[in-house]
């Protein structure tokens, strides 16, 4: 990085009555934004140098021009500014949010999009918010009082955001307490508060990510209205929505008693298929008993493509796909196999009446299939992680 903080040490002096002097990198993700970058720097210039000492890194996924124009309206900026092309955009907006802080110089970040929905005004506000109120995280809230969001195009997209918000507002209340606007793509973070070997982003909910794996201490907020885009389109799809879902479940599920509820509650809703499969074979003539064992494979089908996209979505690449659901289908058959003598034992020998044995045998193959899976098809082989993962990400809440 080409950052030095002693280029500042002119306007350092500005920032009296803190501590120590704060500095900024500014995060900016950019995905085809070649005509928002220039008006960008030119709008950072105008307001951000004279306040805050700050670098500009932009992580681009681009396939367009964005980096050479980038490189062209950096000559005139009185700050550094750096251009990471990625050549795989692993993680989408999230991963290379992630990228860009791992490159980050200063002790604030501030993470921002390139097409000028977030007003490079704020940002020496989030700054001097977090410095003032001694904050790890401040947020930049379009649910605040003073804070609108004006530029988020159309009824549909308002409703969607809603939505999103309660939903994670509801599945992480105190991760998430006192931010108003967990979906915002506009804020600050120290970076001493940002573990980031610990985040695994998924799409556009990066503040998300951060919020829930590095527990920030102290968080603040800042009203902002999100403007309309200066110009070209919002990248945001359909195929975002279901992200973010994944997203979630993933975030939800990052302790083994949370991942052992989901496993149960995906499980359940295998009787949707099984039974309808049933039906099926039943009404085409096919005997009851070789029936059920057919329609319970449909079951574990079912079960199986569910776990993988939200449950082991990031344990997946250990063994091929036939390993993997060859592997799950014996589990989820033994289960089948093994209730029977199980029960038979718990009343036989330890006189238990059929309906607790047959719960307490239910029960014990459910926890043995669960390990089972972890243990036998998502596990890498050696039994250790490949990825390290030192980093002192928190449980979630
Ligand atoms: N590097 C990279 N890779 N950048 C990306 C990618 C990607 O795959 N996808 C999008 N970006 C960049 C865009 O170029 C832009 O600078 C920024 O990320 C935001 O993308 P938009 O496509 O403009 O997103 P949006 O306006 O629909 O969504 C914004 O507002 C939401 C709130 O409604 C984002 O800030 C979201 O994070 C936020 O939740
Ligand atoms: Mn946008």
């Amino acid at each position: 990085m080409g950052f030095s903080p002693g280029a500042f040490e002119g306007t350092l002096g500005e920032t009296a009555g803190v501590a120590e002097p704060a500095a900024v990198t500014v995060v900016i993700p950019t995905f085809n934004e070649s005509a928002n970058v220039r008006e960008l720097l030119h709008r950072l210039t105008d307001s951000v140098p004279a306040r805050l000492p700050c670098e500009v890194v932009f992580v681009d996924d681009s396939s367009d021009d964005t980096p050479a124009v980038i490189a062209e309206a950096a000559q005139d900026c009185p700050f550094p500014v750096t251009v990471i092309h990625r050549d795989s955009p692993d993680g989408g907006l999230g991963g290379a949010v992630v990228e860009g802080m791992k490159a980050a110089g200063s002790d604030w970040i501030v993470v921002m999009d390139a097409d000028l929905q977030h007003p490079p005004s704020l940002v020496p506000d989030l700054v001097a918010t977090g410095e003032k109120e001694s904050a790890d995280l401040v947020v930049a809230s379009r649910y605040l009082p003073g804070g609108s969001r004006a530029g988020l195009a159309g009824g549909y997209r308002v409703a969607v955001s809603r939505g999103a918000t309660w939903l994670a507002k509801g599945l992480f209340p105190r991760a998430l307490h006192g931010i108003s606007d967990p979906m915002s793509g506009f804020f600050a973070i120290r970076r001493s508060a940002v573990t980031a070997e610990a985040l695994k982003p998924l799409g556009y909910k990066i503040l998300l990510e951060l919020a829930v794996r590095c527990r920030p201490g102290g968080v603040a907020e800042v009203p902002f209205v999100f403007q309309d885009r200066f110009a070209g389109e919002s990248k945001s799809t359909a195929r975002e929505g279901l992200r973010f879902l994944r997203h979630l479940v993933g975030l939800r599920t990052a302790a083994p008693l949370a991942r052992m509820a989901a496993f149960g509650l995906i499980g359940l809703t295998g009787f949707v298929p099984n039974l309808l499969a049933l039906h099926a074979l039943v009404t085409a003539g096919l005997h009851y008993l070789p029936a059920e064992i057919l329609a319970n494979q449909f079951g574990v089908l079912w079960n199986f493509l569910l776990i993988e996209v939200l449950l082991f979505r990031d344990r997946r690449h250990h063994r091929h796909w036939a390993d993997r659901v060859g592997r799950f289908a014996l589990l989820a058959n033994a289960d089948l196999v093994l209730r029977i003598p199980l029960i038979a034992l718990l009343v036989g020998q330890f006189h238990l009446a059929v309906l607790p044995a047959t719960t307490l045998a239910l029960l014990t193959t459910f926890v043995l299939r669960f390990a089972g899976t972890e243990a036998l098809v998502y596990l890498p082989r050696g039994g250790r992680s490949t990825r390290s993962r030192t980093g002192t990400a928190r449980s979630t809440s």
